[in-house]
């Protein structure tokens, strides 16, 4: 059965190149990115790994672990680790699962097997605080993902979860945001005192909260 948004992340124990995960346990209060790999030593791959590990900073300052997988033992990481450091100037500064045996990608509904029988497609899920699955994202084995996207989606789930606003189309951080529907005007006089402007009833538009002088800076 497919992980679908809003379900529990399930929970795993697992080898990974910095030693057992138990995955809740390791999330502790933070989000998580954990996000498939179809197998070691393959050239998109390697090029996401290193964009990756470059971004960890990032992931960090939004209170996000990362974790990789692939299907592929610890010994065969540790060497792929190697190559994707002399090749993309970064070493994996993450954990990456080594899931030989499947259990973690047929946990999550990672081999779809009229892609591939063998080789995992490229998931990505988003699990909050509370252990519940935020998004996920599959595409195929040739096309590299975008991990910017991946952050500027974090932060626009982050910004819900804090402030009651969703995020328009193609919306960047520092941009306008929109007030959700299920806050009444009454609430909003509360919620946004830099006020909004209303373009219907149902589309009310705010300046992104966290980058109003006095608010808190992180989301
Ligand atoms: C890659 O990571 O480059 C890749 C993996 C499987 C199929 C095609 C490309």
């Amino acid at each position: 059965m497919a992980i679908r948004l809003g379900d529990d992340a399930p929970d795993f124990s697992a080898e990974t190149t910095e030693g057992t995960v138990n995955f809740h346990e390791w999330l502790g209060d933070d989000w998580g990115v954990l996000f498939s790999h179809p197998k070691d030593f393959t050239p998109v791959c390697t090029t996401e790994l290193g964009m990756a590990a470059k971004l960890k900073p990032e992931f960090e300052k939004r209170g996000v672990k990362i974790i990789g997988l692939s299907v592929d033992p610890l010994d065969s990481h540790k060497g792929w680790e190697k190559d994707i450091e002399e090749t993309q100037g970064q070493a994996v500064n993450f954990p990456m699962i080594a899931d030989a045996d499947r259990t973690v990608s047929d946990l999550y509904g990672m081999i779809h097997p009229n892609a591939s029988d063998t080789f995992t497609v490229r998931s990505v899920y988003v699990i909050g605080p509370d252990k519940k699955v935020k998004l996920t994202l599959t595409y195929p084995a040739s096309t590299g993902r975008n991990f910017d996207e991946i952050l500027r989606v974090i932060d626009s789930l982050q910004l819900t979860a804090k402030y009651s606003v969703a995020t328009p189309v193609n919306w960047k951080d520092g941009e306008d945001c929109i007030i959700v529907p299920a806050v009444t005007d009454e609430q909003a006089k509360e919620k946004f005192p830099a006020g909004w402007t209303t373009l219907k009833p149902y589309l009310r538009v705010t300046p992104q909260p966290n980058k109003v002088k006095g608010e808190s800076q992180t989301a």
